[in-house]
Formats: structure tokens, sequence, C-alpha cells
């Protein structure tokens, strides 16, 4: 711990940039100024900051500017909710603080759009309250230096990462510490292509030493659960054999056989159609890494879209035609109640 925390405020000396921001402790001016960075880079945000305290000069400004004004001046950092909220927060501050910023990190917390990370930064920078910021840059270093392969956005990660932020912070300078850990993320410890060679702690670096830090840090993917609706069609021919269809490419299952099959686009298509159809064994839920299946089995002696390459099948004859499991799962329940 104190190896590194030694070394991250060595570094910063002598390779910090010289940004704007850290040259006040105005709440005002650093709360703007992580407003802005949150939504570009420090190239791209530098001209907006500049540009935003120029035209208002404390938070009263801000909040006196109409809405169009501000978005006006925010025009090009997109997401324009974030330039919305950045003046709501200005007015908050105006009429329920009169103006003054919360001088506590639970006060900040209370902030419009201020969440951990933010309070973390405005506490330690305008107040120097030792409160450790945690961003993208600090998981990074985090989680290579220590050898963390808990993802960062875990219920598991998060506690291990914190708890580690805390016992790195240097008490007795927060406001240095965090702008040194940060701007080591930035520049040394980079994600791609970190500076290694010329890196001060690389002795004593985890993921060096197991060539884990292209690996690190591991973040979740955060995957979008796909809802698909399916009605299998329970088609038998004269001996009672059932139909069957082969699934083709590019989707789940291929080369699997299954009922001749209606996918629906949403629940309201298929309760519609189901609305008047036997359902047999109710609904059967499927769920796959990035899919989850409602499917329902029905017998519509109306149904007349079967496809040629249909084959009929007995349960002798599943035997050696494979199915996907959802199929089987019904097959168990309710193959007697059709053969
Ligand atoms: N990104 C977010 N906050 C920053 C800061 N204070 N300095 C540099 N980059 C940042």
């Amino acid at each position: 711990m104190q190896v590194l925390r030694q070394a991250l405020q060595e570094w910063y000396n002598s390779h910090q940039r010289d940004l704007p921001w850290r040259h006040t402790n105005d709440p005002y001016a650093i709360w703007l100024s992580e407003i802005i960075l949150q939504q570009t880079r420090v190239d791209q945000g530098l001209p907006y900051y500049q540009r935003f305290l120029s035209n208002y000069p404390d938070v009263l400004q801000l909040a006196a500017a109409t809405q169009q004004e501000v978005l006006n001046l925010w025009q090009g950092l997109g997401y324009y909710s974030r330039g919305r909220n950045l003046h709501a927060t200005a007015q908050q501050i105006a009429q329920d603080y009169s103006g003054v910023f919360p001088d506590t990190h639970e006060g900040l917390l209370k902030l419009k759009g201020v969440g951990p990370y933010t309070a973390a930064a405005i506490a330690s920078f305008a107040y120097n309250l030792p409160h450790a910021v945690i961003d993208g840059n600090v998981f990074r270093v985090l989680s290579r230096y220590f050898g963390i392969e808990a993802p960062i956005n875990s219920t598991e990660g998060k506690p291990i990462f914190e708890a580690l932020a805390k016992e790195l912070l240097d008490q007795g300078n927060p406001a240095l510490h965090n702008q040194a850990i940060m701007e080591f993320g930035a520049l040394q410890c980079k994600p791609v292509s970190p500076n290694c060679s010329a890196c001060p702690v690389l002795t004593t670096c985890s993921a060096h030493r197991n060539n884990q830090v292209a690996l690190l840090p591991i973040k979740l993917k955060k995957v979008k659960v796909r809802k698909r609706f399916f009605v299998y069609h329970l088609q038998q021919n004269a001996q009672k054999q059932l139909a069957f269809q082969k699934r083709g490419p590019k989707d789940i299952w291929e080369g699997l056989f299954e009922f001749p099959l209606t996918e629906f686009a949403d629940e309201n298509q298929l309760k519609s159609y189901l609305a008047d159809q036997i359902i047999i064994g109710g609904r059967f839920q499927h769920i796959l890494t990035h899919q989850r299946i409602e499917a329902y089995f029905v017998v519509d002696p109306n149904w007349n879209q079967m496809h040629s390459d249909v084959i009929f099948l007995d349960l002798a004859g599943l035997q050696d035609h494979p199915i996907p499991r959802l199929i089987d799962k019904f097959l168990i329940a309710h193959s007697n109640e059709l053969f």
C-alpha cells in the first residue's frame, strides 16, 4: 500500500497535466469540470469548461440562465439530458442552499446527478476531505496492481475495490492522492498499451508479474436478454406420429428438430393467437444465455402452414433425431397424452 501510495504522488508531481480545475478549490468549478468530464475526454471538455465558467462564473448565474442558453453552451457534448440536469442542479443549489455548495460528502450526495464518485471528487478537491474517488482509471490501477480478478461491476467486486481505494487513500492529502491515481490511470496505466516499461511500480505490480495486464480489469458485459414467443403446433398424421421440422442456420438450435413453429414478435400477438387455441401443458419458460423463450404447444386443426420438409416421428423415431431441451421437457411431461 505504502509503496504504491508514495509512488503515485511522486509520479504525479513530474507527469501531471496542467488542467485548470486543478488550480481551484471552488466546488462549483470542480463540480462543473466533473460533469463535463463524465461526458467527454479532457481535451474536448476543456473549452466547454472555460466557456461555462466565463459565461457563468458562479452557480447563481448558471441557475439564473435560461435552459435554452445552457443547452446552447452544452451543444456538441451530446446527451442533452445531462445539460438539463446541470442546469436543474444549479437551480437546486440556488433555491435550497442559497447558492452555497454542501461541504460534506453526505451533503453533496443529495445533489441531483451527484453520485458517490462526483461527491468524493468534490469533497476531496474542494475541501480536502478524505474520500477516495473510484472511476474507471482507479478501477484499472487497483485491479492491475493488486491482481483483483473480481469484475469491477459485480456485487462481489465492488466492495473489494471500495475497500482497497479507501485503504490506499492518503489521509493526509486526499486531494493530491485522488488526482494522482486518476492521472496515473489516464496517462500511464492506460487501458490499451500501458507504459509498463516506464512504470514506477512495475516490480510490485501483480498484473505485470502474472502477465495479466491486458486481462485486467474484468468487466461483466451487461447483455440484453431477448424475449421470444414461440407457439409449437402439434400436428399428427393417421399413425399418430407428430410433425417435426429441422431448424435452420443463424439462430439457436441449428440442426435440431422441433414441432412446426410460429414465432410471434411480441406478447400481444401471442396472446391474441392463443385466445382460441387448445393449449397442452400451459406455458413453458426456457432460459438461454441471451434469450428468454416463452413457449406454448397447441393443437390447431385449422392450421395449414406446414412446410414441405416436415417429417413425422413417433417416440422411437425421435431416438436418432436430436431435439432442443425445451421440446424434450414438453415430451417428457405430455407425450402420454399424444401417442
Ligand atoms: N476526469 C474526471 N475528473 C478528472 C480530473 N479531475 N482530472 C482529470 N481527468 C478527470
